[in-house]
């Protein structure tokens, strides 16, 4: 949450900045501002609630001249609503420096009567302002920028990511990271700060991961990392796999849209190089040791939002292939309910980003009980999978849509290889399973391609539900965590109440709901290799077409037993139920992206949300 850009070169500072803005934006945006040292050597800030089109505007009208020193802050507001004053970057010693942040300072309240005290008054009712007030005092009182900065940091408690600025001294950022994710750009005579790569991935590939409790400096020829207390810390540099590209719409009329066509693309590289003749090896598994993969008694996959119904697809194939119980937790309820935790356990965190401060405190409680913890994540050297003992990396490439698409079948993919591998390892995966289940998995991008075709149908259908004010979702099996994404993709971005139900709960409650007209999409098993389930399934549609449901059936090609019972049919290609999820879920991420721009809603930045949530 927040996204932080930092610059110190020759380019244009104001365009530097705002390009990786723009890229951040979906890290939140309440509001956006940045500081610059104006050709004049002065601090110059412009800032503005609202979208960063309204920054631009402001910028337009009242440029700056460019200097070669900035920094950059797009907004979701924590301390104080979003307004123009509550934007960052934050002013102290009297304008003379500028401060961003990314996070929650927990005592400052305590901070905040030091600065009432030193007669300085404050214009916003963020915890960053007095922050920047503490370290205009700090400047003050040590005579230089590093100096007060490690001063103020130490004291700070809660999490954040920290960038300043000082008038007299040009071309230096300072910046720092306590539990809140930087990244540093290395350039030629020039270099960045970010939130991640996204901040600076259209100028330099070159990426320098800070580790946790670090302060790094930037100058425009040189970087410097140091401990809080300014001890020296070696760093090593890292190639971006992304290009910035990747992170540009490319056409498409949201990102969203893009990333949903990007599946097929996202499950293939997830594969890539993991399967060898016939059979999954993940090195990072096996670096683990197969004496440990085999001894595991026990497995917790934690994740929030989307992330967790991947978790929970994950958790009947690997259950199926490794024959070892798995359970999912919300990263946010784990550490709270005392988990039985051993040695044998293995702990699965799932995240995109790899920044979600829920997830990541959930895999720090775990560390600290002595549990093996592996990260599935989309986000090379983000701090989960850096914490973590192995990271198994999607390779959907950059999500920038909110609403996450691309990564949850990533993520599933990578379960499911995690399953194969651990299966193998364990002696619990039959021959015959393991080349099935590696056929299925070098046919899925294929599959997924023919999901993606489904568009026209389904726009055809939200066009005509664009009024609907609740959509229900039914599953069984792997098509109830499907059938809950399909209801979050729809509360996120269409703003329309949505549940999902384990089909065979309906009767139990929820039927009740069920009026003439309620729209119901359901997610028909395949009656070739769950002929049980099916007809369970076709049986739960009667009962709700009797009580009068507009039935919406997703089928597998070729199954004409729901034809009498269904208002509308949307077919699949034919694959074993557990990759059916992969498929099913492509029409429901079509519909909630349809309906949501038949509202006129902004599919990709929808209200009160921001896509990497590093607050708990
Ligand atoms: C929904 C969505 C969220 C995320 C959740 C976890 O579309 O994107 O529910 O899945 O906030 O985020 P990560 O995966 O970054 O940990």
């Amino acid at each position: 949450m927040c996204g932080i850009v930092g610059y110190v070169g020759p380019n244009d500072t104001v365009d530097v900045l705002i390009s990786g803005l723009r890229r951040l934006e979906y890290r939140g945006y309440d509001s956006a501002g940045i500081a610059v040292l104006d050709s004049s050597g002065e601090v110059a800030v412009r800032k503005r609630s609202g979208k960063l089109v309204r920054l631009e505007e402001l910028l337009e009208a009242s440029p700056v001249a460019a200097g070669s020193t900035g920094i950059g802050h797009t907004r979701w507001a924590t301390h104080g609503g979003p307004t123009d004053q509550n934007a960052h970057p934050h002013l102290g010693d009297d304008g003379r420096l500028a401060l961003i942040h990314n996070g929650i300072v927990e005592n400052f309240a305590e901070l905040r009567s030091e600065v009432d005290a030193a007669g300085i008054e404050l214009l916003s009712e963020t915890d960053t302002e007095v922050v920047a007030a503490l370290l205009g005092i700090e400047v003050a009182r040590l005579g230089d920028l590093e100096t007060a900065f490690r001063s103020v940091v130490a004291r700070l408690e809660g999490t954040f990511t920290l960038l300043a600025m000082h008038r007299d001294e040009p071309g230096k950022v300072v910046s720092a990271r306590h539990h809140s994710p930087l990244v540093v750009g290395l350039g030629e005579g020039e270099n960045f700060l970010g939130s991640d790569v996204a901040a600076f991935v259209g100028f330099t590939q070159r990426a320098v991961a800070v580790d946790e409790d670090n302060i790094a400096i930037i100058t425009a020829d040189e970087v410097r990392i140091t401990d809080f207390a300014g001890n020296p810390v070696a760093f090593t540099e890292y190639e971006v796999a992304w290009d910035a590209a990747a992170a540009d719409k490319g056409g498409w009329s949201s990102f969203m849209a893009k990333e949903i066509t990007e599946q097929p693309e996202a499950v293939a590289n997830t594969v890539r190089g993991r399967l060898v003749d016939g059979h999954v090896e993940i090195p990072e598994l096996t670096a683990l040791g197969d004496d440990l993969l085999r001894e595991i008694d026990r497995i917790v996959i934690i994740a929030c939002g989307t992330a967790s119904y991947a978790g929970m697809i994950g958790t009947y194939a690997i259950e199926q292939w490794a024959r070892v119980p798995v359970e999912v937790q919300l990263s946010h309820e784990f550490r709270y309910r005392d988990p039985v935790l051993s040695d044998r356990t293995l702990l699965i965190s799932v995240s995109q980003s790899g920044e979600t401060m829920d997830t990541l405190m959930a895999v720090k409680y775990a560390i600290e009980r002595g549990v093996t913890t592996v990260s599935v994540c989309n986000t090379q050297s983000a701090t989960i999978p850096r914490e973590s003992d192995a990271a198994v990396y999607t390779h959907a490439g950059p999500e920038v849509a909110v609403a996450s698409t691309k990564a949850f079948v990533a993520q599933i993919t990578a379960l499911y290889l995690i399953g194969l591998h651990l299966g193998r390892v364990r002696g619990t995966l039959s021959g015959d399973d393991a080349r099935r289940a590696a056929e299925q998995l070098e046919e899925l991008p294929g599959l997924l391609g023919e999901a993606v075709d489904t568009h026209d149908q389904i726009a055809q259908l939200a066009h005509w539900m664009a009024d609907t004010r609740s959509v229900l979702f039914l599953g069984r099996h792997v098509g109830y965590p499907t059938a809950l994404e399909g209801a979050l993709k729809l509360k996120e971005i269409a703003y329309i109440h949505a549940e999902g139900f384990a089909a065979g709960e309906l009767k139990h409650g929820p039927i009740a709901l069920i009026d003439h007209g309620q729209p119901v999409f359901v997610l028909v098993p395949s009656p070739r290799t769950s002929p049980l389930m099916h007809s369970k399934v076709v049986s739960n549609i009667q009962e709700i077409r009797a009580r009068g449901a507009r039935v919406i059936a997703i089928v597998e090609k070729g199954d004409t037993s729901v034809l009498p019972f269904a208002d509308d049919v949307i077919r699949l290609p034919l694959t074993d139920v557990l990759f059916e999820p992969l498929l099913q879920v492509i029409p429901l991420q079509w519909f909630a992206l349809e309906l949501s721009a038949a509202k006129g809603l902004d599919v990709d930045q929808p209200r009160n949300l921001a896509k990497s949530v590093t607050v708990e």
